[in-house]
């Protein structure tokens, strides 16, 4: 029995490993994120109930845990190293000069990207992750084992059986742009301080103390060296190769160069072309790929002989401060923005940066007719990063912050711990009543097919003031504008109309309450289930919601308690939206005795919601394809290989309308 479990718990270790690497590391899944959800609720309950099979390199741990970790400091066995920076070409031929009068005898380079990250040492012993060390002095690191283990790109177990018994993996952790822009801006719904670039986020999460909230930030990790005693490889190129195949994430764009002019076409090559890659890199890193040779060429104090660092230049730009517009977004948060002398940068011709706020103003002591340094980082507005003091003109005085809002003239609030100031003026100041009109339509939210110049129109007309008006349109009052004919009439009514089926969490998101942002509206309308409940609900109650902290509580009851809003909010359940996460009520027979497997994502029902309603209509979910599947409800992001084995098989593939259409709904 004890062995039956035992294996059951090693075969759901293999394949979640196993489509876990086909995932992350080779990014081409060959199940949905359903199945695998499947897989690991399985095996964290096997692992639950039997206690004595846990293991820390189980698939389970990747989700980490809320204790607080103490990171213990940890020598070294190989020192970490840094590398020797060349800025130049000129400086990279001299390189190649040293090289080839050191070595006399004919040798190869290897190209590779320096990721822009933070570097980490990780330990296996008999094919096991171990221990994971940041770099630290280069000494002496940080144990930060726990954390290392949510980062899904990184195997716990290695593939194979021709890996070293014991050795050290050396890569580089970094955060790609998309996973990037993503944190920040649920960080910037939810008021937290934004992290300047990638590379400040993942060094920052590394060092987070409670491994679960590493494990929802995509980190991911590419290996660049092995250490380790008597290792059996004779090429740097070689055991890269090797360690993909255990199972490590490794750049395709890894270069054996047989001479400095290929390495000079690398170099060339990625200077331009570095905006192509999902993350970021400071430049390319080029190595002696024989250890032997490495070995005659030896190390300085500080960095290898045998490997150099072409480091591309920051892109900066160097331009004046002509003078600084303070923008009212739908909120009615205040961001300084600085309009510039236009210049070019990173291929484009830049005449506006984003000052952020009016701490940010103070720290850079910016004044008008400066001359600035602006840099583009992970976000698309640039940032102006510096003041060239020295070029400042004698008579410039500080900038002082408005008082009143630049739009409608209320006085501005900032209430302790906030960055940013606020026009308190909601119903009456003219971008937020915009703003507010435009996220609703927004495709996130309610989905209504009308452009921002319309809804200006509509706006100044003085049929539109808030979000309920819109159920009050008629295509009449449309006709009578401007840019309406019969057809473009009908159509915005029938969007407005269709909207009235929008699930609630986009309702709730469409809203615009403060720090209320796509997440913390799906969570909400999980945890409450309708509006008229979020209402009611108390500030403990609020708080008891994981990731619900004060600011968003605060915010939602402040919300709730305008008589303006609940007034709103009673003209949007007569209009018949949905303000309730009913799971739909369609039951039926349209399904007895099919069995339906489901993939992907869907637009009008969570997953949860479409399995509920195949077994309301009489059909069976199950998790894997086979001859016996009559159906894949496949949504959005479906993997391409489960999409294949459905047609292999001649099995019914219904998008989500087709399937609703099915049951009828
Ligand atoms: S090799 C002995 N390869 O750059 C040198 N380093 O300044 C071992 N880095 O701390 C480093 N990409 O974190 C190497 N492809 C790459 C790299 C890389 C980024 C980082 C690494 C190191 C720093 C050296």
């Amino acid at each position: 029995m004890n062995a039956d479990i035992k294996n059951r718990i090693d075969q759901l270790r293999e394949k979640l490993n196993h489509h876990n690497y086909l995932y992350y590391v080779l990014a081409q899944p060959e199940i949905s994120d359903f199945e695998f959800d499947q897989l690991m609720k399985e095996l964290i309950s096997l692992e639950t109930a039997n206690p004595g099979f846990q293991d820390p390199n189980s698939p389970s741990q990747r989700v980490g845990s809320d204790l607080n970790n103490a990171f213990t400091q940890v020598n070294h066995t190989y020192p970490m190293l840094s590398l020797n920076n060349s800025y130049s070409l000129d400086e990279m031929q001299d390189f190649e000069t040293r090289n080839k009068r050191l070595l006399d005898e004919d040798f190869e380079y290897v190209c590779e990207l320096k990721y822009d990250g933070v570097s980490i040492s990780i330990l296996y012993e008999q094919g096991r992750l171990s221990r994971a060390v940041t770099r630290g002095d280069g000494e002496k690191g940080d144990d930060v084992t726990n954390n290392v283990r949510t980062i899904r790109s990184i195997p716990l177990v290695l593939k194979g059986d021709d890996y070293p018994e014991r050795f050290e993996i050396r890569g580089e952790i970094l955060l790609p742009r998309e996973g990037f822009n993503n944190m920040n801006r649920q960080r910037e719904e939810a008021g937290e301080p934004l992290f300047a670039n990638p590379r400040n986020a993942a060094s920052g999460t590394l060092k987070i103390q409670n491994s679960s909230v590493v494990a929802k930030r995509p980190l991911d990790c590419y290996v660049y060296a092995l250490m380790g005693e008597n290792l059996p490889y004779e090429t740097h190129y070689e055991t890269i190769q090797k360690a993909a195949g255990w199972g490590f994430k490794v750049s395709p764009y890894i270069k054996k160069c047989l001479n400095i002019g290929e390495v000079m076409d690398y170099v060339r090559h990625w200077e331009t072309e570095k905006h192509t890659l999902p993350f970021d890199i400071d430049g390319m890193v080029v190595k002696i790929n024989s250890f032997r040779q490495q070995g005659r060429l030896g190390l300085t104090a500080k960095s290898p002989r045998w490997a150099i660092a072409y480091k591309f230049k920051a892109e900066q730009a160097y331009t004046r401060l002509l003078s600084v517009d303070f923008q009212v977004g739908r909120t009615g948060a205040v961001t300084p923005v600085a309009n510039l002398q236009p210049v070019k940068l990173a291929g484009t011709t830049v005449k506006r940066a984003s000052l952020h706020n009016a701490d940010q103003i103070a720290l850079l002591d910016i004044r008008l007719n400066d001359y600035v340094y602006i840099e583009k980082g992970g976000e698309i507005i640039p940032k102006v990063v510096g003041v060239d003091k020295a070029k400042r003109d004698m008579f410039s005085v500080p900038l002082t912050y408005i008082e009143n809002c630049p739009e409608c003239g209320s006085g501005l609030i900032r209430d302790e711990g906030e960055a940013k100031h606020y026009c308190p003026n909601e119903d009456g100041c003219p971008p937020q009543i915009k703003g507010k009109l435009v996220h609703f339509v927004s495709r996130k939210a309610m989905d209504i097919g009308l452009a921002e110049a319309t809804i200006n129109q509509l706006n100044e007309k003085g049929l539109l003031n808030n979000i309920a008006d819109f159920y009050a349109l008629e295509k009449e009052q449309l006709l009578e504008l401007e840019r309406f004919a019969e057809k473009s009439a009908d159509n915005l009514i029938k969007s407005i109309a269709e909207s009235k089926m929008v699930p609630f969490h986009r309702v709730l998101f469409g809203l615009g309450i403060r720090y209320v942002g796509e997440t913390v509206a799906k969570t909400l309308a999980l945890e409450f289930g309708s509006l008229n409940a979020l209402k009611s609900a108390s500030l403990e109650e609020l708080l008891a919601v994981d990731e619900i902290g004060e600011r968003i509580a605060e915010s939602i009851q402040d919300y709730f308690s305008r008589e303006k809003n609940r007034q709103l909010i009673e003209r949007l359940e007569k209009a018949g939206l949905q303000l309730e996460a009913a799971i739909p009520k369609t039951t039926g027979n349209a399904l007895a005795g099919k069995s339906l497997i489901i993939s992907g994502v869907f637009s009008k029902y969570s997953r949860e919601e479409i399995k509920a309603l195949i077994e309301q209509n009489g059909g069976k979910n199950v998790s894997s394809i086979s001859t016996k599947t009559d159906y894949l409800v496949a949504g959005e992001n479906i993997g391409p290989a489960k999409l294949k084995k459905a047609q292999d098989l001649n099995i019914s593939i219904l998008n989500e309308d087709e399937f609703l259409n099915l049951i009828g709904s």
